[in-house]
């Protein structure tokens, strides 16, 4: 057995969770391939030792419209999960820029490079969504310490709502960690250049509606 495999570790995703692989070994003792076993959580209903084979991960917002601070953790996740759903919530009570079915468009069009990645839309309680499609993860992104407090009650109340699904977080990158749609929507309305700011699927449409609006 080669030593330089057997319990490898790949330790701290952001410190949130550890991912133990053991080897499969067919006799004589070699190595075909790793097997994943466990995955340990370090808050919430999946606790240590609670097996864990696949990761749905729910990314819920309002996208209205997509930036690439939101993009970025999608490429990030997409590497971590089995399969990653980019939700966006339909019954806001936000007056939207873009309306949902153009949301989608648009991160369709920005995701295209990852097979694993869908978009859909959901109205409701966030966890009935992950729960009709046997999602265990839901993702969110902290970008500054100003997030932490909404998300931390917002982890914990679909923690009590839906115990089987795990919120896990990822900072956002240093360059985008002062993204935030509504941002870009205000810079864009007065007249600034947001091209370095957004995907180009989300740019070009907001160049079109500043057209429709002259
Ligand atoms: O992009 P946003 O506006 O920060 O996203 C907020 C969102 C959509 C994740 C949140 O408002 C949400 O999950 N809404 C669904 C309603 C719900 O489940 N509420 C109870 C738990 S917060």
């Amino acid at each position: 057995m080669r030593p330089d495999v057997e319990n490898a570790w790949v330790t701290g995703i952001d410190n949130i969770f550890d991912i133990h692989f053991v080897p499969i070994v067919l006799p004589p003792g070699q190595v075909v391939g790793l097997r994943y076993t466990r995955f340990i959580a370090m808050s919430g209903s999946l606790t240590a030792e609670t097996p864990v084979n696949r990761l749905l991960a729910i990314f819920p917002g309002s996208f209205d419209p997509l930036t690439n601070g939101h993009l970025d953790l999608i490429a990030r996740s997409s590497r971590l999960v089995n399969r990653l759903i980019v939700a966006i919530l339909s019954n806001s009570q936000k007056q939207p820029l873009f309306p949902v079915p153009e949301r989608i468009a648009m991160i369709r069009e920005s995701i295209s490079e990852f097979s694993n990645v869908d978009v859909e839309s959901f109205d409701g309680l966030l966890v009935n969504f992950a729960a009709r499609h046997n999602a265990n993860v839901i993702l969110r992104g902290i970008r500054a310490i100003s997030d932490y407090e909404i998300e931390l009650q917002m982890a914990l109340m679909n923690r009590r709502l839906r115990p089987d699904t795990e919120t896990l977080f990822l900072m956002a990158s240093e360059e985008y960690s002062f993204l935030s749609s509504r941002m870009i929507k205000e810079v864009f309305a007065l007249g600034g250049d947001v091209s370095a700011f957004v995907p180009p699927a989300v740019f070009e449409r907001l160049r079109g509606r500043s057209g429709e609006n002259r």
